[in-house]
């Protein structure tokens, strides 16, 4: 099928990279911002494909009417509001982009906890209002304390690698098994509430996270604690976060989501009957709210409609079609050589040069462009060593990638000598190639916060 058959319709507007990328590549694009959905359902029909937000629910109605639906691309994080497991039975593909969002969220629930501790949102309100009150106003500070992660996926990963700088424990729980990582401990949800100060959210919403934090919950943490809710209002029942915070066994709370948003997000209620818990969120010193924006800064309405671009064409094309976006080589990895005493020159080395040396040789530590500690590696190894075969040289370099099993196929494709196969360990994926002369190079792609 050429592409200029697939007809793609947009439901809602995005950032214009989207409708550029996929226009370059070939798509027909159409868009329809407004029309009520029972109209867009007497012409689903005639696509192929549909890009949405939030604009309405995908249901079982819907999707028996879009009968040439191939895939459904939501410009967001969480697909709750389309019926996945029918548009799944039908074999449409499901996209989502929380690539592109989850450094906000990161970020804004970083900006809630640190905005709370430090009672900014009361000083500057005090201030503003004339008061000028120290005391009251008298801050928390986060070192020492543990942060527990409920949902340790796209979202709960970006916030415990924010707190990276702060000397706090991270402490995360999630139903899948082998998620925590160098950033946060994975333990049972038990342990998680004996000693967490603060519970941050990070959750789908689904059956069984639906009302998760109620009385019950709440008293089970040891101590009073602070509650972060970034992932879905109803995630949480709002009347009984309202007596914890009344009690005083919640300290304070950033939310993000609340369980009165209408399902676009877009609204808060349906009528203008405020509820007496959220009469009660309104009037707390020690609660902060915004309105579902965590995800939404800037750079993530571009960096979302990237990720939503990349993803359709890969469905259509395959991930060798998007290689101009995996990136080649990002840096050295590392100088491997051959050496007739590889300990003594490691000495010598350490000794002269300053080389901060172990048994493997040096590291050397430095920061990427997004701020990441990595490592380059200086090794002697044992001049009878076979791992830079076929090369005879006494050397092999090392270069660090993003995307090593995208960029060999793509080597590979065009003519590349790709030497055995991938390798995997808990500090990265290692594959092999060689240059024109027969030089052997070594790819890889690194996890350095397993070397810290
Ligand atoms: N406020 C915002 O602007 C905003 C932006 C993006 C995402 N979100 C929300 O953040 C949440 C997380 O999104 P994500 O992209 O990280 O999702 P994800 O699927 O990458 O991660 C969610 C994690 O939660 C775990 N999980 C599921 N059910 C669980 C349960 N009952 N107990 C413990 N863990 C459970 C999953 O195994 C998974 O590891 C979603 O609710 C999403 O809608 C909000």
């Amino acid at each position: 099928m050429h592409q200029s058959s697939i007809k793609i319709l947009h439901l809602d507007s995005n950032h214009p990279i989207l409708m550029q990328q996929l226009q370059d590549t070939g798509f027909t694009n159409h868009e329809d911002f407004t029309s009520a959905k029972k109209d867009i359902e007497t012409k689903i029909h005639d696509y192929q494909g549909i890009v949405i937000r939030s604009r309405f629910k995908i249901d079982k109605d819907f999707l028996d009417k879009a009968v040439n639906l191939k895939f459904i691309a939501r410009v967001g994080a969480g697909l709750e509001s389309i019926d996945t497991d029918y548009a799944s039975r039908k074999g449409i593909a499901l996209i989502a982009a929380p690539e592109g969002n989850r450094n906000a969220v990161g970020e804004h629930t970083l900006a809630m906890l640190l905005s709370l501790f430090n009672k900014l949102n009361k000083a500057d309100r005090e201030i503003r209002s004339g008061h000028w009150n120290r005391e009251a106003n008298r801050g928390h500070e986060l070192d020492g304390k543990t942060v527990g992660v409920i949902g340790y996926g796209n979202m709960g990963k970006s916030f415990a690698k924010k707190l990276r700088g702060f000397d706090v424990k991270v402490l995360c729980y999630d139903i899948l098994e082998g998620v925590g990582d160098a950033n946060a401990k994975q333990v049972s949800l038990e342990a998680l509430q004996q000693n967490a100060d603060v519970l941050s959210l990070h959750i789908p919403w689904t059956p069984q996270t639906d009302k998760m934090v109620d009385t019950d919950f709440i008293n089970t943490f040891t101590k009073p604690f602070w509650l972060l809710n970034t992932s879905r209002g109803k995630n949480a029942v709002t009347a009984d976060l309202v007596s914890a915070l009344r009690s005083g066994k919640i300290l304070g709370a950033g939310l993000d989501v609340l369980e009165y948003e209408k399902s676009s997000f877009e609204h808060l209620f349906e009528d203008h009957n405020v509820p007496e818990a959220f009469q009660y969120l309104l009037d707390a010193e020690n609660v902060l709210l915004s309105p579902h924006i965590a995800g939404w800064t800037f750079e993530s309405h571009q960096e979302l409609a990237k990720v939503i671009a990349d993803k359709i064409k890969a469905l259509y094309f395959g991930e060798s079609q998007i290689e101009n976006d995996i990136g080649r080589v990002t840096g050295i990895g590392g100088i491997f050589f051959k050496s007739k005493d590889p300990k003594a020159l490691v000495a010598w080395y350490g000794k002269h040069l300053g080389l901060k040396t172990d048994a493997y040789g040096s590291s050397f530590w430095w920061k990427d462009a997004q701020g990441n500690d990595c490592m380059t590696q200086w090794s002697p190894f044992k001049d009878d060593t076979t791992y830079f075969e076929p090369s005879e040289q006494s050397f092999m370099q090392n270069f660090r990638v993003d995307h090593l099993d995208l960029l060999l196929e793509a080597l590979k494709a065009s003519g590349v000598t790709v030497v055995g196969e991938v390798q995997r360990f808990d500090y990265g994926d290692f594959g092999w190639i060689l240059d024109p002369e027969g030089n052997k190079i070594e790819l890889w792609e690194p996890k350095d916060s397993a070397f810290q």
